[in-house]
This record gives structure tokens, sequence and C-alpha cells, in this order.
């Protein structure tokens, strides 16, 4: 274990009283989790960020560990060192795993992300079965049934506290509706419901807020954006990964909402991919209430209009076979 400061500021803070939850970052030598661990050591919410990988992370600790913010920053390396990484953590936080290259569906990772997946749950089963999961590894839709299966068979399942990050969908659908509505994105709020891959991927335009209305145009080309964004970036990178800096401004945006729920805030709702049953399928993404105990709220879908109807019944059909995957991958 690689250790940036001494247990005894820790300690100082504790006896200080200051407010702050545990939080690990797996995968945190990546693409999103370098971002992601940077912008967690921000967050006054955290005191204690726990950095764990397969490769660098004694690099990457000892670089973040020099932020001048007030969580202490630890690297662990290496699957001998995973249950070091998770004891006591009271949010974990998962990007590790391949990521696509252009001409790649997120489904093509599954074979790859499905065990990092798996060893990664299982010690959290093991480790911190009361933690907050926020999973972002790809396919969304099919590794969060997977966790779901490991957290059942070693019976420590809560579905309150397993949460797929379809942060990103939102945060590009106020990008993109802000653009075509001449706004600022921080005044826009889109729910984005279903999954997170394509046409799964269904932004509720009829719900924006403030309320608004868009031309059948303006519909077809706003979808259509967001439920590609991701290849956008993948094919603008080339060959050199997928979305990273925005998915880690994302994942921090919905982990800070994880954590002012942890606190006892009122009031949190974001959107999330959950065990659910806002539809016939058993995991959805719609909008939850963030609290004490994880998602202690899911919200219906609320009016939806044909378009969007006709969108629920294309995502739904495609939900459920990488449902269907994810599961089969553990009971198999
Ligand atoms: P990356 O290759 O840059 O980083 C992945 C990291 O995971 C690497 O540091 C790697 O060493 C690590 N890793 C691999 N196996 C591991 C294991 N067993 N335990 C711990 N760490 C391990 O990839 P990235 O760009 O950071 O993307 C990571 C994942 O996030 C991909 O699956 C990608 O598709 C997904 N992603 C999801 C969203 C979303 O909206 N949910 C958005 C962007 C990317
Ligand atoms: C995204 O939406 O950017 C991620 O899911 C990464 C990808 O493969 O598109």
């Amino acid at each position: 274990m690689e250790e940036s400061s001494g247990l005894s500021r820790e300690n100082c803070r504790a006896k200080g009283g200051a407010p702050g939850f545990k939080v690990a970052i797996l995968g945190a030598a990546g693409g999103i989790g370098q971002p992601l661990a940077m912008l967690m050591k921000m967050n006054p919410l955290v005191s204690v960020l726990h950095l764990y990988d397969v490769v660098n992370t004694p690099g990457v600790t000892s670089d973040i560990s020099h932020m001048d913010t007030g969580a202490v920053v630890r690297g662990f390396l290496g699957q001998q060192q995973l249950e070091d990484a998770l004891t006591g953590m009271d949010l974990v936080i998962i990007p590790a795993g391949v990521p696509r290259k252009p001409g790649m569906t997120r489904d093509d990772l599954f074979n790859i992300n499905a065990g990092i997946v798996k060893t990664l749950c299982e010690g959290i089963a093991k480790c911190c079965p009361n933690a907050i999961v926020n999973l972002i590894s790809n396919p969304v839709n099919s590794t969060v049934p997977i966790a779901a299966e490991v957290f059942k068979k070693a019976g420590t399942f809560d579905p309150k506290r397993l949460l797929g990050v379809t942060m990103l969908d939102v945060v590009r659908a106020n990008t993109f509706v802000a653009e075509v509505l001449g706004l600022d994105p921080r005044e826009v709020d889109v729910p984005v419901v279903g999954g997170h891959a394509g046409v799964t991927i269904l932004p509720l335009l009829s719900q924006v807020k403030p309320p608004c209305s868009f031309t059948p145009e303006e519909i077809d080309y706003l979808t259509a954006r967001i439920q590609n964004g991701g290849t956008e970036v993948v094919e603008a990178k080339a060959g050199a990964g997928s979305a990273t800096l925005s998915m880690a401004y994302a994942a921090v945006k919905f982990a800070d909402t994880c954590l002012r729920g942890l606190r006892g805030d009122a009031g949190v709702i974001q959107c999330a991919y959950v065990f659910s049953q806002v539809t016939e399928l058993p995991f959805f993404a719609s909008k939850v209430r963030l609290g004490r105990t994880g998602a202690e709220e899911i919200y219906p879908l609320g009016p939806l209009n044909e378009y969007e109807r006709a969108g629920l019944e294309k995502a739904k059909k495609e939900l459920a076979s990488s449902i269907q995957k994810g599961i089969s991958f553990i009971r198999k």
C-alpha cells in the first residue's frame, strides 16, 4: 500500500469532527480514473480516497497527494491489495476495464470487462458490503446485472446501493439541448432514462426543464446526438479510447450526489441505472432520490409522448437481452 500521508493526520481530522466519507476508485490509473481521482481529491465531502488499479497507482497516488485539499490519499496496486483498498469504504466508484475503439459497440467490451467487474464486486461483497457502488465500466446495461448477481451470490445484494452511472448521458443531453435553446447548460435539466447504449439511451425531451418545445427536426437531431454521444467521442479520438474527461466530470457530479444523499441532504435526485420496477425489466435508468441508504426512491417515467413511447419499446427490447447476458454470465 502506498500511503501519501501519515495516519496521524487522518486521526487529527477525525478528532476535529470534520465530516467526510471514505471513497475508493477501482481503475484509478486509467483515462477516466486519473481525472476522477483528481476531482474527488477536491471534493470536501471526501476524507479518505483509495486509488486502486492493476498498474501505475504509485505514481498517480504520489502526484494527487500533493494537492492541498482535505482528503488523505492512499494507493493500492494489484489484486493482492484489493481487499485493503476496499475495507471500510462508504462509496466505491468503478471505471476499471477496456474502452471502445472506432467500429466497436459497448457490448463488444463484454468479454473482457465482465470478468473484471465480477472480481471487483466479489471484493466489495467481502470487504465493504454496505458501500454504495457507482458502476461505470461498460457495457453498463450488462455490468450492473453482473454486479447484482455477484452480490446476490454473496448474500449482500441491496438494490438501493448498486447504481449504474448514466450521468454522462444527462450531462450531454443538458449540453446539446442548451445549445439548441440558446441557454446556459447549467439552467437545463433533461431526464435521460432506459440504459447506457445506443437506442437504450432515451432522453425525455417532453420533460425538459425549463419547459420548452422542439420542432420534429430538433427532436430527431437531439435524440440521435444524445444516443450517439459516446460514439462521437470514440471516433474523434480515433483509436485512443473513449470519453474520459467529460466522464470523470459526470462521475464526480454523480458521486457527489451519492455523498450528499449519504450525508442526509434532502431532495437529492439524479438519473441512474438501478434495480427497478418502473418497467417490467429488472434494471432500468430513471430519476432516483439518493438518501442515507442509497437510491431510496425510484420515480416513474411520467407522461411520455408518442415519440418517446416508441423509443421506450425499442430501448426495452435491447435492454432485456443485455440484462439477460449479464445475469447468465454469473449463473452459467
Ligand atoms: P482505460 O483503459 O484508460 O482505463 C481503464 C483502467 O482500468 C486502466 O488503468 C486499467 O489498468 C484498469 N484495469 C483493468 N483491469 C483492472 C482490474 N482487474 N482491476 C482494476 N483496474 C483494472 O479506460 P477508460 O477510458 O478509463 O474507460 C474505462 C471504462 O469506462 C471502459 O469500460 C469504458 O467503456 C467505460 N466508460 C463508461 C462510461 C459511462 O458513461 N458509464 C463513459 C466512458 C467510459
Ligand atoms: C460514453 O458514453 O462515452 C461511454 O459509454 C464510452 C463509449 O464507449 O462510448
